[in-house]
């Protein structure tokens, strides 16, 4: 609902509030932003500057409550009196935006620059500010759980405008707080950082040319004491792919501006008189519920507004994908070996990923060319296809559009679509970016990627990008304009299609791209220790539907770390599952360890993929229409581990439920230098006995049930003892390093 009463605006919901007041000099004062309150309440929220502080600027000498670097905004000029960081750096020059007029709409207004934004019923208010030669158009838009920004400018003059920086929103919110955000690099995405926000600016900021891997657009504003489950927490993201802006900071009066859009880094947009530069779709969601509380607004804001709607509840298959079993080394005879191990395991979509066309046998070649290579393929891709339709599995393919190889014939018959800086090429993993600026590259990238989805028999499409970009400021911004042309096109004529998209794992893990594909492959590390903390991370801002999580072998390529094929499951079992290793080697307990796997996790897709996800202090929750499944997760093995509680949230009190562990099968090999002592026999632990042996059998392991009620659920029941060397115990959790434990909690 949006309340408009005398220059005094109100959208309010349920979850929240944004209380905005034009002043008399019209700025745009932002009284509050958070929880629901009343319109009534102004007087109570609003700053009141008093006397005013010394040395600042008035805009009227009479009134000291006139000084725009006292006051709370939801927007801010350069100079003229407030100092603080302004959203808006145009012409070299000083600002003045004041308020002209509002609107109220019951949509959001379409984008006109192509720019993807959130989708479903919302009502909007828009603000119009102006100064002499422009106007600015400021949109906020109310949805169940949270309120979306951005801003447009538009040229009013006779004379260009430079604009060097653009916001999508700007805010001031009354306290200190901390600045959550999730940063990185290959292979090692979404790294939790926390930084107090003090009076030095805290940035977070992408130039790589894509949303990338060193710093995701999602980050957070908590209260010091917020934590998982109470106090204040904002959350704040783009829905956008290229470079990116945020930062934060602390006034001297304590008011904590924020703010967020494209990168001003090298930025420069020319607007020629009557043209108009549109902002990315900002979301602001708050919960005084702590980091839980904000997380599930911004999974619901995600999977409502973002995910398109063919997508957004539909359960995704469980895949089987070529990559890290084959990379480039297969034929089709082997990749059929594979789709019939992964079809007899459970899969049910087989994906060809990198290597099938042109001379794609390492990755120095053939990014660019869209030639079939029938040496590795003689049927063709449709040949391929149909043979593992056939086998009872869907087919998906991997494509890499956006880049070339200079060894390609694409390079050789275009070399001047790469994009270039001007000066000599760099490359990244031996290529380059085509400059998706230029239609005729667009055109070919479109025409080239439908003619196969069309006629291959796909379900479903991998699309990576393995590089970062050289085009900086406005170039950068109009490639990603590009990149979503090429996706529309292809995408929109094809909901059907499942699309995941990838950028070297999760070097472009944002909003912008979920509006196209409903996942995003997480990162090239599926080491499950590493997961736990690039999943768990990703929770704080994305459902666990929008990522890919998969079992790899064991010990991991990047981490050289050994882990449980139980573990490895377990971690993938958060996110949507798929395995991505070589069937051939399996020994026959793995073997039916991913049976049992993939049977369990079909059998309850819809709760891993869309239940309720909860942080735990050990572990992971999911929760859906009365079943729940909790994953508990161990580090090192420390000696005689004490007890372990599991505590849940969410149950209900009064209710009893059935407390079960996913059964898991501890490997004899795991025993084998202690064996001897309950074997007649002392057999070698390295030799041939234990080593057959340890492929085929396994032992009963943390084998765990209750009936209990919610209540106690809530308050934590003791799980069955750790492993202390004292024997062998079906009960006990026999785990070693990195071991855990799957609950399914049912409701009786
Ligand atoms: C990078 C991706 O993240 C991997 O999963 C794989 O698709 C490779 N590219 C293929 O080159």
């Amino acid at each position: 609902m949006i309340e408009v009463n005398n220059g005094l605006f109100h959208l309010k919901n349920g979850a929240l509030s944004c209380l905005l007041r034009v002043t008399r000099y019209g700025l745009l004062e932002q009284i509050h932003f958070g929880a629901p309150v009343e319109t009534g309440d102004v007087d109570a929220l609003a700053c009141n500057p008093g006397l005013g502080w010394g040395s600042s600027l008035l805009l009227n000498e009479a009134d000291s409550a006139s000084c725009p670097e006292h006051i709370s905004l939801a927007w801010s000029g350069n100079g003229r009196g407030d100092f603080r960081e302004s959203p808006l750096e145009m012409d070299g020059s000083a600002t003045d935006f004041c308020y002209v007029n509002h609107r109220i709409l019951d949509a959001a207004p379409a984008m006109e620059c192509g720019l993807p934004q959130s989708h479903g019923s919302c009502e909007t208010l828009e603000i119009t500010l102006e100064q002499k030669n422009a106007r600015l158009y400021l949109y906020f838009s109310l949805y169940e759980t949270a309120l979306t920004r951005r801003a447009v400018l538009e040229n009013l003059g006779s004379d260009p405008i430079e604009l060097h920086k653009l916001m999508s929103f700007s805010m001031d919110l009354p306290g200190a707080y901390h600045m959550t955000t999730f940063n990185g690099g290959w292979a090692a995405e979404m790294n939790k950082t926390v930084t107090p926000v003090t009076r030095s600016r805290v940035v977070s900021e992408s130039r790589t040319g894509a949303s990338s891997n060193m710093t995701n657009p999602g980050f957070l504003l908590s209260e010091a004491d917020a934590n998982e489950d109470s106090g204040h927490v904002y959350g704040f993201n783009l829905v956008y792919s290229g470079n990116h802006y945020a930062s934060a900071q602390l006034s001297h009066q304590g008011l904590t501006r924020v703010m967020q859009g494209i990168s001003p880094a090298n930025f420069c947009a020319v607007l020629q008189p009557g043209e108009k530069f549109e902002t990315p779709e900002a979301v602001l969601s708050y919960s005084g519920e702590g980091f839980g509380g904000l997380s599930a607004r911004m999974h619901k804001f995600v999977l409502d507004h973002i995910v398109s709607e063919y997508w957004k509840d539909r359960e995704r298959p469980v895949l089987y994908n070529s990559w890290e079993g084959c990379m480039f080394d297969f034929d089709q005879k082997r990749l059929l070996g594979l789709a019939k191990q992964a079809k007899d395991l459970g899969c049910e979509l087989f994906v060809l990923d990198d290597g099938w066309f042109g001379a794609r046998n390492h990755d120095k070649a053939g990014l660019g060319d869209y030639n079939v290579n029938t040496k590795k393929l003689p049927q063709g891709l449709a040949g391929l296809s149909a043979k593992v339709q056939k086998l009872g599995l869907q087919f998906g393919l991997w494509f890499e559009p956006e880049s070339v190889n200079e060894d390609s014939d694409l390079y050789r018959a275009h070399p001047d679509w790469a994009l270039t800086d001007g000066f000599p090429t760099i490359t990244g993993r031996h290529q380059l970016l085509l400059d998706l600026t230029r239609a005729e590259v667009r055109d070919y990238i479109v025409d080239n990627v439908s003619r196969i989805l069309d006629t291959c028999g796909i379900s479903y499409v991998k699309w990576d990008m393995n590089r970062h970009s050289v085009a900086v400021g406005k170039k950068a911004h109009d490639y990603i304009l590009g990149l979503y042309d090429v996706l529309r096109r292809i995408f929109e004529p094809r909901p059907y299609l499942l699309l995941e998209s990838c950028s070297s794992g999760g070097n472009r893990f944002d909003l912008g791209m979920l509006c196209y594909g409903p996942q995003v492959w997480a990162s090239d590390n599926t080491d499950p220790i590493s997961r736990l903390e690039i999943q768990g991370s990703l929770s704080y801002l994305y459902p666990q539907s929008t990522f890919g999580a998969h079992v790899s072998a064991s010990p991991h390529a990047q981490t050289l770390r050994a882990t449980p094929l139980t573990t490895r499951g377990n971690v993938a079992f958060f996110g949507c599952l798929g395995y991505e290793l070589d069937l051939k080697h399996l020994a026959p307990i793995e073997v039916q360890e991913i049976k049992a796997q993939i049977e369990l996790y079909k059998q309850h897709r819809r709760l891993f993929q869309f239940g309720a996800f909860r942080r735990l202090k050990n572990g992971w929750q999911v929760s859906l229409d009365g079943t729940t499944a909790a994953g508990v997760f161990h580090g090192l093995m420390n000696a005689a581990p004490g007890y372990e509680m599991l505590r849940l949230k969410g149950m209900e009190p009064e209710k009893r439920y059935h407390l079960r562990t996913r059964a898991q099968k501890i490997r004899v090999g795991q025993f084998a230098h202690l064996l001897k002592h309950v074997v007649p026999v002392n057999v070698n632990p390295e030799g041939g006995v234990i080593a057959a042996a340890d492929k085929r059998i396994g032992l009963d392991d943390g084998v765990e049930g209750y009936h209990v009620t919610g209540s106690a659920l809530n308050s934590g029941i003791l799980l069955q003892p750790l492993f202390r060397g004292t024997g062998y115990d079906k009960n006990q959790r026999t785990q070693g390093d990195y071991g855990s434990n799957l609950y399914i909690i049912e409701e009786e």
